[in-house]
């Protein structure tokens, strides 16, 4: 398995590999991922076994707060789950994170997304208390906006390693 950046011609890939990710996670359109792969490839890492794309994240480093890095997306082939793909690309944007000295990775996903939530959990995320419970998961509702209720994961970082 070889993770790396994200590159402008693998986006058709990341694109059709997202889709997917349904009814989690919904492709965006190439324009984005072409975006992706040219501002924020260094956190945007892909997996890639004998020439298959086995996953990938999409992740950003905020402007607004420079500590933290947002995870927006992160989807796994169907015929690479439970080999230790997710974890080999948080791995990957943990470590442009601590290099860039930030104090935290955080994300979301939709409740009632139990593999995503066994996931951050296992790879030490802490799921942010929210205001209600949702088959044992702290949601915070409208997070997202109106409606786009979340359960909220964060990971801190401890600087530099
Ligand atoms: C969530 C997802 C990314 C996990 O990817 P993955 O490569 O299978 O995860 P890993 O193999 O790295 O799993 C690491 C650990 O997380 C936990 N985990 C992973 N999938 C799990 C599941 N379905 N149920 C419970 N725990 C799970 C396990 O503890 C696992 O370790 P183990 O296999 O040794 O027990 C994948 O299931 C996926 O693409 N789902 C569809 C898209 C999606 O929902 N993405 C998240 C929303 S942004």
């Amino acid at each position: 398995m070889i993770v790396s950046p994200l590159r402008p011609e693998a986006t058709g890939d990341v694109e059709r590999l997202m889709a997917l990710g349904e009814p989690y996670v919904r492709p965006r359109t190439s324009s984005e991922y072409w975006l992706y792969a040219r501002l924020f490839s260094s956190t945007c890492p892909v997996a890639v076994s004998e020439g298959t794309m086995a996953g990938a994240a999409i992740a950003f480093r905020s402007q607004d707060d420079p500590t933290d890095v947002y995870v927006q997306d992160v989807v796994v082939h169907p015929d690479f789950r439970r080999r230790g793909v997710a974890r080999l690309l948080l791995d990957s944007v943990r470590a442009r994170a601590v290099g860039w000295g930030c104090r935290r990775l955080y994300l979301t996903s939709e409740p009632g997304n139990r593999a995503a939530h066994g996931t951050w959990l296992t790879l030490g995320f802490r799921n942010v208390p929210g205001d209600r419970e949702v088959e044992g998961m702290q949601v915070s509702s409208n997070f997202k906006g109106p409606g786009k209720d979340r359960a909220v994961y964060e990971l801190l970082l401890n600087g530099r390693s």
